[in-house]
């Protein structure tokens, strides 16, 4: 199919739910992917966070491929090679505790994993989150993602999900009540802009769920995984919840969600009680596993730290010279860049430069490269950046410019 075909194809036969770039890609190595005409694009939005060890990465190539010969499929109703390595693996990372996982097939799903989980172990319904939260678009996930535009046209959501305002722990101790089963939480906010919590806050939340009895529910669907600097964001301080959300580069590309419970919670989840036909599908554990041992043995998240601090530091020299940015923020390669205005331009003429980058919300440009990015490319970025902003920025001034 040619260029347009795909185009139309697309537009005609799929959803129509998803904000299109008109660019069509169709390969992809390490930090660069190419798009049908052969151009060639440095990759920070890592499919929004997904292709974290970079794309096609060869260990996970090399995974995929050998289990594709051997087993594709096989029913969480019987037991599996790959799944138990992977079940093993994945535990050994985890903060110490979490050590028993249900397996699905996104971020959402292992919300959704969360939420049963937590009114089953409990006995009580509410869940807490936070305004200006995201925890995915099914039913479950969606009562406890904030914003009204993901909302409104589906309601009712699932009942007695409520949302505090994010960082204060006052407002929370006072939302906790009788029927208060967990309080579920980004570490650090990713669609909400990247919005990284202050010092004290996730180990006030802590404190106050302990107090309070209630569970303490992790999502680092975005976070999670050395994104970073960290194995997992809630190690920056030092704070282990109940039960840990995952997914997006869990399976270095491929789709797998995992809920993480102490065994004593997700024990409660009995015979029946959730399921998913894919759970634990061998293929995607055997990318899994792959995936952990770069994790391990590539140092990705000690190596997204160093480049996020590198990316950061520049993108702060950008800050010191364009008047249209008003602060960048972030920890390791998951970092956000506030504009006075909106982003979508920004993001658009970025794309004709051959740089991919995502928004979070309507003002910030949100940055999520593989660990791979080398710091060359992070400089092409921020020279790209640098001429995409002063011509925003005198378009602005001039009138012209649209958003
Ligand atoms: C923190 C967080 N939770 C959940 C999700 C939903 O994940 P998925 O799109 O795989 O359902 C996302 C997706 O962006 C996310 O960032």
């Amino acid at each position: 199919m040619n260029e347009q075909k795909i185009v139309d194809v697309e537009n005609r036969l799929m959803a129509n739910v998803f904000a299109k770039k008109p660019v069509v890609i169709t390969r992809g190595r390490a930090a660069l992917v190419w798009d049908v005409n052969g151009k060639e694009y440095v990759d920070c939005t890592s499919g929004y966070g997904v292709a974290l060890l970079g794309h096609c990465h060869p260990r996970i190539v090399e995974a995929i491929s050998k289990q594709a010969q051997q087993l594709i499929t096989c029913h969480a109703g019987y037991y599996n090679d790959k799944r138990a390595e992977f079940l093993q693996k994945l535990t050994s990372i985890t903060p110490k505790g979490l050590n028993k996982a249900f397996l699905s097939n996104s971020g959402a799903e292992s919300v959704e994993c969360a939420l049963k989980l937590a009114r089953k172990h409990m006995g009580k319904p509410e869940i807490i989150a936070v305004m200006g939260a995201f925890h995915g678009k099914t039913m479950g996930a969606l009562s406890a993602t904030w914003d009204k535009k993901y909302r409104e046209p589906f309601q009712p959501l699932v009942p007695e999900i409520k949302h505090v305002p994010p960082d204060n722990l006052e407002k929370m101790r006072e939302a906790i009540g009788e029927k208060t089963a967990a309080v579920l939480v980004e570490p650090i906010r990713g669609e909400g802009g990247i919005r990284v919590p202050p010092d004290g806050y996730l180990k006030g939340l802590r404190d106050i769920c302990d107090e309070k009895g209630v569970l303490l529910m992790f999502d680092e669907v975005q976070t999670g995984f050395g994104r970073t600097g960290k194995f997992f964001a809630c190690e920056h301080w030092g704070v282990v919840p109940d039960v840990l959300c995952l997914a997006k580069p869990l399976a270095g590309g491929l789709p797998l969600g995992a809920t993480i419970a102490r065994e004593e919670v997700m024990s409660s989840l009995k015979l029946g009680d959730h399921s998913t036909t894919y759970s634990g599908n061998p293929l995607v554990c055997a990318a899994g596993c792959a995936a952990i041992d770069v994790l391990l043995e590539e140092n990705v998240a000690g190596k997204a730290a160093a480049l996020g601090a590198y990316f950061i530091s520049n993108l702060e020299k950008l800050r010191e010279k364009h008047k249209s940015v008003k602060e960048v923020r972030g920890l390791g390669l998951m970092i956000g860049m506030e504009s006075k205005f909106g982003v979508l331009n920004v993001l658009l003429k970025c794309m004709e430069q051959g740089i991919l980058v995502l928004d979070a919300g309507k003002t910030v440009v949100r940055f999520l490269p593989p660990f791979v990015i080398t710091r060359e490319q992070i400089d092409k970025v921020i020279s790209v950046l640098d001429n995409v902003l002063e011509e925003e920025e005198n378009a602005r001034a001039s009138g012209a410019s649209p958003n």
